[in-house]
């Protein structure tokens, strides 16, 4: 278990009750406050820990103390009698594997409540790296997160390299990034990010070979014969798999293929130019560059769309029967903190490992405010997150060890999540807070390998 001292010192320092006084001719004089009930710390990092209490009725604030010793004489700064509207506060700034004193009284106009039970935290140490702090240490598959080349650096590679064994560009590795113009390839940024996994020693998931939505302008103008067209696909394909042969352990071939709700093929231009065969044309290119790469098929909504999953299902069982090259299949489970169920995923998943193949959890993210009802990430809807975090996991953790591949998170901080922009409101679906210190949905994905 991850070394957090949290001992709850119930040193009730007085528990007021609501008391309702009578005096004289009757009259009621005002209920006493009651005081905040504090049961135990969360989210506790070498910097930071996380408190939250029952809303008291009749408190319009509350009043928090934070020491380093028991009496609250050697109080932490600002945390000294610091007012506050909320039942919850996360407390940062602080010291590495040292023990705390929190306490907490509420407040109304000029008057307070008693305080509450104390609360002694211990914070992680500096370079924390017990098994159950760390993702990797913790699953017996490879646990992933989304990259980009200029955050290859500072806080986001101590994560990376504290918790992580495998990466997946989020969005570098793609045609229109790697081929931005006619016969001009531009590795730059998919070699930068090879070579800082090599030199990490983590793995790297390729994403995406082709993909309708990161096709480059001069790819879908053109104006050449289909014949043509075909030739410089598998020359592109063939080039880029060659290059990172060795390197990249697993490709996204072809991306979101299928349309929603339907089934059938989306029309792109590789489907227009090259016939519904494209994707087989495609797996067959990329086991000719690389005899040893696994060829993934990659789709989002595998769970929630029946119809999808089924198409996918019937395309990979056809290849499986035909010899077309096909090792796993990804589903990107961008999902909510509500949806789907525990048992879809599970029926879901089955069907890709009920073939013998790999399953890839592929682009994680759990949406916390998909009804956007929310302007910060309230400590229920954090649990709600955890909770799903945690089923997810649980579901991986226990398909069959041949069909484990691995879990990747769709980005390291809520505040870098594509989200937000896509939906247009704010979001916290990820692991870590904006200041690197994981969150309960970090707990959650812990919890569910256990
Ligand atoms: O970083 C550059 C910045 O320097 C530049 O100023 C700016 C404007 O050009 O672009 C920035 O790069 C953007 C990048 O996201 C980082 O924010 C790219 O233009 C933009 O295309 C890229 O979008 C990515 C998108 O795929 C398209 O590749 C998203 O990050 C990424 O989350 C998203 O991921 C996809 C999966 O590949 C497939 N499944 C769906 C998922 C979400 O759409």
């Amino acid at each position: 278990m991850r070394n957090i001292l949290v001992q709850l010192s119930m040193t009730i320092v007085a528990s007021a009750t609501l008391l309702l006084v009578s005096c004289g001719e009757g009259a009621i004089e005002e209920p006493e406050l009651v005081a905040p009930s504090l049961t135990e710390a969360s989210e506790i990092t070498s910097t930071s820990f996380s408190v939250d209490w029952d809303f008291v009725e009749g408190a319009d604030a509350y009043q928090v103390d934070l020491a380093k010793d028991e009496a609250f004489t050697d109080f932490v700064s600002p945390y000294q009698e610091s007012r506050q509207s909320f039942s919850e506060v996360r407390l940062t700034d602080l010291e590495a594997g040292t023990t705390y004193y929190f306490r907490a009284r509420s407040i109304f106009r000029d008057s307070f409540s008693q305080y509450s039970n104390t609360l002694e935290v211990t914070t992680l140490t500096a370079n924390d790296s017990e098994p159950g702090t760390s993702l990797k240490n913790s699953a017996d598959f490879s646990v992933g997160m989304a990259v980009q080349v200029a955050r290859l650096n500072g806080q986001h590679e101590e994560v990376l390299q504290r918790e992580f064994n495998q990466i997946t560009s989020e969005y570098e590795m793609k045609m229109n990034i790697m081929y931005p113009s006619e016969s001009n390839f531009d590795f730059s940024r998919a070699d930068a990010t090879v070579d800082w996994a090599l030199a990490n020693g983590i793995e790297v998931h390729g994403h995406a070979l082709i993909w309708h939505n990161a096709t480059p302008g001069w790819v879908e103008n053109y104006s050449g014969t289909d014949e043509a067209f075909e030739a410089l696909i598998e020359d592109y394909i063939k080039t880029t798999v060659t290059r990172y042969k060795g390197k990249v352990k697993s490709w996204d071939v072809v991306n979101e293929a299928f349309e929603d709700n339907s089934g059938t093929l989306r029309n792109s231009v590789f489907r227009q130019k090259m016939g519904d065969d494209y994707l087989e044309k495609c797996h067959r290119w990329t086991r000719e560059a690389d005899p040893d790469v696994l060829i993934f098929y990659n789709d989002y909504s595998m769970v929630i769309d029946p119809t999808k999953r089924r198409a996918t299902i019937a395309m990979v069982e056809d290849f499986l029967d035909r010899g077309v090259p096909i090792d796993g299949v990804g589903y990107q489970m961008h999902i909510s903190h509500d949806f789907p169920t525990k048992a879809s995923i599970e029926a879901a998943a089955g069907e890709v490992t009920d073939l013998g193949l790999l399953l890839h959890f592929s682009e994680l993210d759990v949406r916390a405010n998909p009804n956007n009802d929310l302007q910060a990430l309230t400590t229920q809807r954090a649990v709600s997150q955890q909770a799903k975090v945690r089923e997810v996991v649980e579901v991986y953790n226990a398909i069959p060890e041949t069909s484990k591949f691995g879990i990747t998170i769709w980005g390291m901080k809520d505040d870098e999540t594509w989200l937000t922009d896509f939906w247009g409101h704010p979001d916290w679906p990820l692991l870590y807070n904006a200041d690197f210190s994981p969150k309960r949905a970090h707990t959650g994905f812990l919890e569910g390998l256990q």
